[in-house]
Parts: C-alpha cells; structure tokens; sequence
C-alpha cells in the first residue's frame, strides 16, 4: 500500500478509534471467531489487520502463538493496551500486501475485511498470495470479506446512496452511529463515512473501501493456489445464498 494511502488508513481509524471500538464490540462476530479458534486450538495463527485486537484476544485463547499484524499505529496502540495480559500474542506494524515473515500458520484469520482498504486489485492480488504463502501446507484462511448481496449493493448506489443509523447500548453509555454508504459499480468503490455521538462528544470520518464480488473472490483464492472449503452467510455458520445472506465468510486451505 502507497504510504499516502496507509496514511489515510491510520487518519481514519485514529479519528474515530473510541467509538469505533464500542461499535465492533457490538459486531455480533465473537462466537464465530471463537469457534473458529477452538478448531485450530494449540496452533500459531496469524492475524491480518488486527486493528484493536478485539478477535486476537479471542484467537490468543487457544493458540500456542498469535501474530497479529496491522497496518495502522493507532490501531495497534489500542491492541497493545488490550492484549498485555496475553504473552502469547505478538503485534506488527505490517503491511499484508507485502508480508514476509520466516513462519507458517496453520490459520490465517482476517475479521471485518482488511482488504476493504486495499482498493488497488495488483495489491489485493498480491495481500491474498502473501497470505496464502504463510499457511503451512494444510493450512486455512477465513476471511470475512466485504461483500453486498444484490439489494443491499442496490441501496447504495447513487445519487443518494444509503443512509443508515442505529442507537448502541454500550459499556460506557448509548452510542448513535450514522453511515452513509455510496458506492460505484464501475470501480466496485465505495466511500464511506462514519459519525458517532455520545453523551460527552462526537466524531466523524470518511474512507473509500473496496468490495468483493463472490465469483472474484472465488477465482482469486484459487490463484492464490487455495482451496475453498466453506461459505458463510453470517456469524452462525449458515451457508451463503447470493441474494439473501448479510456476509460473505469464506475459509479455504492450502494443500499439502
Ligand atoms: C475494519 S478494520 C477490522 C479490524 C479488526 N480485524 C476487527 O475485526 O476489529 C480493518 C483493519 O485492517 C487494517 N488494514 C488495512 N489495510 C491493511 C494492510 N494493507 N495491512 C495490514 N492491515 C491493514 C486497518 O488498519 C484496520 O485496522
């Protein structure tokens, strides 16, 4: 990733690091994550755009080792708090499109798709290949990827776009977050922008994201030289219909 765009990353995320917090505690996400580690318990697992390390608190549970890698510092400041307590996590400021450790994992996890900012497909390309040259032969990635099902693609197309907002009953009080998502089909671009409100403040901020097609996905795991092995339409393990699920979770693994 360009150093202006990394930039950017850590801009957004360092603006709105509080409530972004709260809000993906609130993501519903943990038990699968946690599942999901019980499989690959006494493994080393590796981490990709980790961000605050609420999943990484989960994977440390049950791995022998946790990498967990993120290309935002004010991100990992946040994780590194989180995770003291955990001396079998290590943190990297890392870019996962060109990652080249001297491990191998038996999972790769990536949670609320980290390639959403990776808009370059030459850089996706290379982030998911990367990914899959860290896996030992029989190794697994499940990446929660940033997908719309055809209505709710449908919703933020122009010139409005889609305008959402909801109340959260956090640990430190009511949160409101709004978000405004307008998306191209051309680019399969989106820009996003986030405001949160709360009893003592506010904050706000944009950032563009790239999406998954299912069929893209698909083909790209395969040159990565993957082996698709589940689809999930959400964080119950239920298999993924193309015009009914809310998610797209795949897992697939590097054979031997
Ligand atoms: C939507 S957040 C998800 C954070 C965390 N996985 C979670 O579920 O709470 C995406 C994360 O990916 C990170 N990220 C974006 N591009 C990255 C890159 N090229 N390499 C590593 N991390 C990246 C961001 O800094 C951010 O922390």
């Amino acid at each position: 990733m360009e150093r202006s765009a990394a930039r950017a990353v850590d801009t957004y995320y360092r603006v709105l690091r509080w409530p972004y917090q709260l809000e993906s505690d609130a993501r519903g996400d943990q038990q699968f994550w946690a599942h999901l580690a019980a499989r690959f318990a006494g493994g080393r697992v590796l981490e990709l755009g980790a961000g605050q390390g609420r999943v990484t608190e989960l994977l440390a549970a049950t791995a022998t080792e946790v990498v967990a890698l993120d290309i935002s510092p004010a991100m990992l400041r946040v994780a590194r708090h989180r995770l003291a307590a955990w001396p079998n996590v290590r943190l990297l400021l890392a870019d996962m499109a060109v990652l080249a450790l001297h491990q191998r994992f038996l999972l790769i996890v990536a949670a609320n798709d980290p390639w959403s900012h990776l808009l370059d497909p030459a850089l996706r390309r290379a982030a998911l290949q990367r990914a899959a040259a860290h896996l030992v032969p029989g190794g697994h990635l499940v990446l929660d990827a940033l997908w719309f099902n055809p209505t709710a693609l449908a919703a933020k197309l122009p010139p409005a776009g889609e305008r959402s907002e909801c109340v959260l009953a956090t640990r430190q009080g009511r949160l409101h977050v709004r978000a405004h998502w307008r998306c191209q089909l051309e680019r399969q671009e989106c820009e996003a922008t986030y405001s949160y409100h709360w009893a003592s403040g506010w904050a706000m901020a944009s950032f563009r994201a790239r999406y998954w097609l299912a069929a893209e996905l698909s083909q790209e795991l395969t040159q990565a030289g993957l082996v698709e092995v589940a689809r999930w339409g959400d964080y119950h393990f239920t298999p993924w219909h193309p015009d009914r699920s809310p998610h797209l979770i795949v897992e697939a693994y590097r054979p031997p």
